[in-house]
C-alpha cells in the first residue's frame, strides 16, 4: 500500500476501505507517514468528506492506535458525558457529584481549556492541592469507593488524534463532520465507559455555528457510538452566551458550589439536569427521564450532591476547606465593574468573544504551553433578554493586572448588544438525539 495512492484516491471523491484507513493511522501514528502527506489527506477528506462506514473505520482505527482504559473492574454501568467545548460551561463540575451522589458509577477523563473555551481540570486545580495526576488503579478504586474520580487524559490514550488534531489545527482542516466525530469519540470510547451523552453546543461560542450542523454532529456521533457497543444520546444546547454568569476557573468553581448547595443560575441547574438525567437513565437507575430528573434535583435538596462533592476533592488531594468557605478559593486582586452606556434589552452577548476577553486576563490559554491564572475571569451580572438602564452594571471584570483592564472593559461593552426592543427568546436545549 501507498500513502500517494490513498491521498490520490480520496481527492478523486472515491471511498476508503478499512484496510487503508487502517494503513493511514497506523503508519501516522508510528511516524512511518510524514506530516506533508497526511495534511493532504486531511485536505482532501476536508473536501471530498467520508461516508459512515469510513468514519467508524476512522474511529476505530484510532482508538486502536495506543492503550484503552479497562473499567471492568468498577462495578455497575458506568457513564461518562463530554461536551463539545464551551464558554463559562461550569457543568461537569455540578453534574457529575449529582449523579454519583445517586450511586452511579462517574469515571472521567477531562481536559484542560484553549482559546476561549475552559477545561475542567484547570477548574478543579483551584483547590490548593488536587491532583489529576492519580493512576490507573487510583483512578478505579476511587470510582469505586466513591463512586466519583476525573483524571487527565493519560498520554497513550488515542496518540493518533494527538497527532492529527495538532495537524489539522494548522493546516484548516478542523472544520469537518467525520473528522470531529472520529476524534471526540475516539477518545470517549477509549475511556472505557458503557454510556456516553454527549453536550452538543451551538451558537456562537460553539464550533457549530448553527443547528443543522449541530444535529449533523450529534447524530453523526451518536451513530458511531451505538455502532461501537456504546449507549449515546447527544442533547443539543446553546452556546449564543456563555453558561450561567461565571467565566473563569475559580470563578466557575464558586458557581458550581453555589449550584450544587441550591442556589445557582438557572440556565446552568437546567442544563446539568438534562444532561444528568439522561446519564441516569442510560445507567438503568431510573424508569423514566423524567423520574431521573425529579431524583437529581433531590440531590441538591437532600444536600447529597454536595457531600459527593467534597469527598470526591478530599479523595484526590484537595483542600475542602475552600468548599465550605468559597473566599478562600483563588481571589483576583481587582474586581471593577462594567457599567452600561445606553439603555434597553440586552439581545446579545458573543460568548466567544466574551471567552476570548476572559483568556487575556489570564484566565484560559492562547497557546497549549500557557500558564493559566485561576483567581480571574468574567462574571456577568445582566444576560440575554434582561432589560438595562444607562449605568447599570452588565459584568465585573475579576484581574489580578490593572493593565489589562481597560481594555477587557472595552471588549465587554462591545460584545454586549443593547436594543430598543426585547429579541425572542432562544431555547436552552433545542433537541435531544437518540438512536
Ligand atoms: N474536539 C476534539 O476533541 N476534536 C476535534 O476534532 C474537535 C473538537
Ligand atoms: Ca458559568
Amino acid at each position: 500500500m501507498k500513502m500517494y495512492d490513498l491521498i490520490v484516491k480520496k481527492r478523486n471523491g472515491e471511498e476508503l476501505s478499512t484496510d487503508e484507513i487502517n494503513y493511514f493511522i497506523h503508519g501516522y501514528t508510528k511516524g512511518d507517514i510524514p506530516d506533508y502527506q497526511a495534511s493532504a489527506l486531511m485536505m482532501a477528506i476536508y473536501f471530498q468528506k467520508m461516508n459512515m462506514r469510513e468514519t467508524v473505520d476512522l474511529t476505530k482505527a484510532m482508538i486502536n492506535s495506543g492503550d484503552t482504559l479497562n473499567l471492568s473492574k468498577i462495578q455497575g454501568i458506568k457513564v461518562d458525558k463530554h461536551s463539545t467545548g464551551g464558554v463559562g460551561d461550569t457543568t461537569s463540575l455540578v453534574l457529575t457529584p449529582m449523579v454519583a451522589a445517586l450511586g452511579i458509577p462517574v469515571a472521567k477523563m477531562s481536559g484542560r481549556g484553549l482559546g476561549h473555551t475552559g477545561g475542567t481540570i484547570d477548574k478543579l486545580e483551584s483547590f490548593n492541592g488536587f491532583s489529576v495526576e492519580i493512576s490507573e488503579k487510583q483512578f478505579i478504586n476511587n470510582v469505586n469507593n466513591i463512586k466519583l474520580a476525573i483524571m487527565g487524559q493519560t498520554a497513550d490514550l488515542v496518540p493518533a488524534d494527538k497527532k492529527l488534531y495538532a495537524l489539522r489545527d494548522v493546516t484548516g482542516t478542523v472544520e469537518n463532520l467525520s473528522l470531529i466525530s472520529s476524534s471526540i469519540m475516539s477518545k470517549k470510547i477509549a475511556s472505557g465507559a458503557d454510556c456516553i451523552v454527549l453536550d452538543v453546543k451551538v451558537g456562537d461560542g460553539a464550533f457549530m455555528k448553527n443547528y443543522e450542523q449541530a444535529e449533523k454532529l450529534a447524530s453523526t456521533m451518536v451513530d458511531i457510538g451505538e455502532r461501537l457497543g456504546r449507549k449515546t444520546v447527544a442533547v443539543i444546547s446553546d452556546m449564543d452566551q456563555p453558561l450561567g454568569f461565571a467565566v473563569g476557573n475559580a470563578l466557575e468553581v464558586k458557581e458550581a458550589i453555589h449550584t450544587l448547595k441550591g442556589n445557582g443560575p438557572k440556565d446552568l441547574l437546567e442544563l446539568c439536569l438534562t444532561i444528568g438525567s439522561n446519564m441516569v437513565f442510560l445507567a438503568k437507575k431510573a424508569e423514566s427521564v423524567e423520574q431521573a430528573r425529579e431524583m437529581l434535583l433531590g440531590t441538591i435538596e437532600d444536600g447529597s450532591a454536595i457531600k459527593k462533592l467534597r469527598e470526591f476533592i478530599t479523595a484526590q488531594g484537595g483542600d475542602v476547606n475552600q468548599l465550605d468557605n468559597t473566599d478562600l478559593l483563588p481571589r483576583a486582586r481587582y474586581i471593577v465593574p462594567v457599567k452600561s452606556d445606553r439603555s434597553g434589552y440586552i439581545s446579545k452577548i458573543y460568548a466567544q468573544n466574551i471567552g476570548l476577553a476572559a483568556m487575556e486576563l489570564g484566565a484560559g490559554r492562547a497557546t497549549k504551553g500557557d500558564k493559566v491564572d485561576l483567581a480571574v475571569g468574567i462574571v456577568l451580572n445582566k444576560k440575554r433578554g434582561d432589560s438595562v438602564n444607562t449605568g447599570d452594571i452588565l459584568a465585573y471584570i475579576h484581574s489580578n493586572d490593572e493593565g489589562n483592564i481597560d481594555i477587557a472593559q472595552k471588549r465587554i461593552l462591545e460584545n454586549y448588544i443593547i436594543s430598543q426592543e426585547k429579541a425572542s427568546d432562544i431555547p436552552l436545549i433545542y433537541n435531544i438525539i437518540r438512536k
